[in-house]
C-alpha cells in the first residue's frame, strides 16, 4: 500500500518504509511531525511493520531526490542571513529559527537514510528502527524550538534560511557508507562542537528558557552521532567483507562462510579517505567537543588525523568559521 496517489492515507500504511515515504512528501514540516509521530503509536502498538511485506514495494516507490519542503520558508544565500547574535530578542529570534530550520532538514535526513537504503537486503531492520527513532528525536526538537519562536514572538517562516542543507544529501543518495560518513557523523558531530557557544551565547543575554532548550538537544544529539558510527561501522566492514570475497574468488580460492572480523584500524583508514575526497576542504577544523564526541563513540582517532596541519598548534577560540556553521545538520 505504498501508492503516493491523492487517495492514500496514513491508516492505510502497513510499515515505516510507507510512513517515511509520505513525511518526505510532505511540505508542511507541522505535518511531517504529526505523521512521525503516528507512525511511532502504530509501530510501538504493533500494528505496523519496518518493511514492507513485499520487498518490490521499494522498488516501485523510491523516496524523492529533494523532499517536499514548507511554501512559506524564504530561502537565500548563506551570505544574506539575519545576525545571528543573541543581544535582542529578535536576533535571539533568528538564532533559534537557524537551529529550527536545521532541525526541520533533520526530520527529513532520518526519514530519507531509512527509505533510501531499506532496500539493501543486508541492513537489518535495526538500521531502520534506530533511524526512526533519530527521525521522532529531531521532530521533537523542531517543535520545542518552533513553540519557542513563538513565545519570542516569532514563528517558523519569519525569517530567511538557507537552502543548501539537502547538497551533501543529494551528493551521497547512492552510498550510505558515504552518507553516514559526510551527514550522520561528520555533519552531525559538529553540532555538538558548536552547540555549547550557542547555549553560551543566549544564557549571557539571560535567556535561559532557550537556553535549556538547546541543552536538551545538545544531550540527545550525542546519540545520533552515536548511531552515525555504529552503522558507518557496519557497512564499511560488510564493504570490505565483500571485496575480500570477490578477491577469493577471482582468485579461485574457497570462500570462507565465517563473518571475518574487520579490524578497526582499516575502518577508520576507510573513513579518513572519504572525508578526504569528499568534503569541499577535505579536513576537519577544531574546536572539538571531544566530551560529548567520545560519549558518542567517535574517538579522536577518527577525526584527529583529519585536522590540518596549519591547526595543530592554533587555539581553540579562533578555529570555528562561519562557514563550519552552515555545514552542521543538527
Ligand atoms: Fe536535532
Ligand atoms: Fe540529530
Amino acid at each position: 500500500m505504498l501508492s503516493m496517489e491523492a487517495s492514500s492515507t496514513p491508516s492505510t500504511f502497513h510499515d515505516l518504509y510507507s510512513f517515511g515515504i509520505q513525511v518526505l512528501n510532505t511540505k508542511d514540516t507541522d505535518e511531517k511531525v504529526n505523521l512521525s509521530f503516528l507512525a511511532q503509536q502504530l509501530y510501538e502498538d504493533g500494528k505496523i511493520r519496518v518493511r514492507p511485506l513485499d520487498p518490490n514495494e521499494m522498488v516501485k516507490v523510491r523516496p524523492p531526490s529533494v523532499p517536499a519542503r514548507p511554501d512559506n520558508i524564504t530561502i537565500v544565500h548563506p551570505k544574506q542571513l539575519h545576525k545571528r547574535g543573541a543581544g535582542t530578542v529578535e536576533n535571539r529570534a533568528a538564532l533559534i529559527h537557524s537551529i529550527c530550520h536545521m532541525e526541520s532538514y533533520a526530520i527529513d535526513l532520518s526519514w530519507d537514510i531509512l527509505c533510501r537504503f531499506a532496500i539493501l537486503d543486508y541492513l537489518p531492520d535495526e538500521f531502520l528502527i534506530d533511524w526512526f527513532y533519530v527521525a521522532l528525536d529531531e521532530c521533537r526538537h523542531f517543535k520545542m524550538l518552533s513553540k519557542r519562536l513563538t513565545e519570542l514572538a516569532s514563528f517558523y517562516g519569519q525569517f530567511p534560511a538557507h537552502g543548501g542543507l539537502w547538497a551533501a544529501a543529494t551528493a551521497t543518495e547512492n552510498d550510505v557508507m558515504l552518507r553516514l560518513c559526510i551527514l550522520h557523523t561528520v555533519h552531525e558531530a559538529r553540532g555538538l562542537d558548536m552547540t555549547p557557544n550557542n547555549i553560551r551565547r543566549l544564557r549571557e543575554a539571560k535567556d535561559f528558557e532557550s537556553a535549556d532548550l538547546l541543552n536538551v538537544i545538545l544531550e540527545e544529539e550525542v546519540s545520533h552521532v552515536q548511531k552515525g558510527v555504529k552503522w558507518f561501522k557496519f557497512c564499511c566492514a560488510h564493504a570490505i567483507r565483500e571485496e575480500r570475497r570477490k578477491n577469493r574468488e577471482e582468485m579461485q580460492q574457497q570462500d570462507s562462510t565465517q563473518e571475518e572480523e574487520v579490524d578497526e584500524n582499516l575502518i577508520r583508514q576507510r573513513f579518513h579517505h572519504l572525508v578526504r575526497n569528499h568534503t569541499a576542504t577535505g579536513v576537519l577544523r577544531p574546536p572539538f567537543n571531544h566530551e560529548l564526541r567520545l560519549k558518542a563513540g567517535f574517538t579522536k582517532d577518527w577525526y584527529e588525523p583529519l585536522i590540518p596541519s596549519d591547526e595543530t598548534n592554533a587555539s581553540p577560540s579562533h578555529a570555528t568559521t562561519s562557514n563550519d556553521e552552515e555545514e552542521v545538520i543538527h
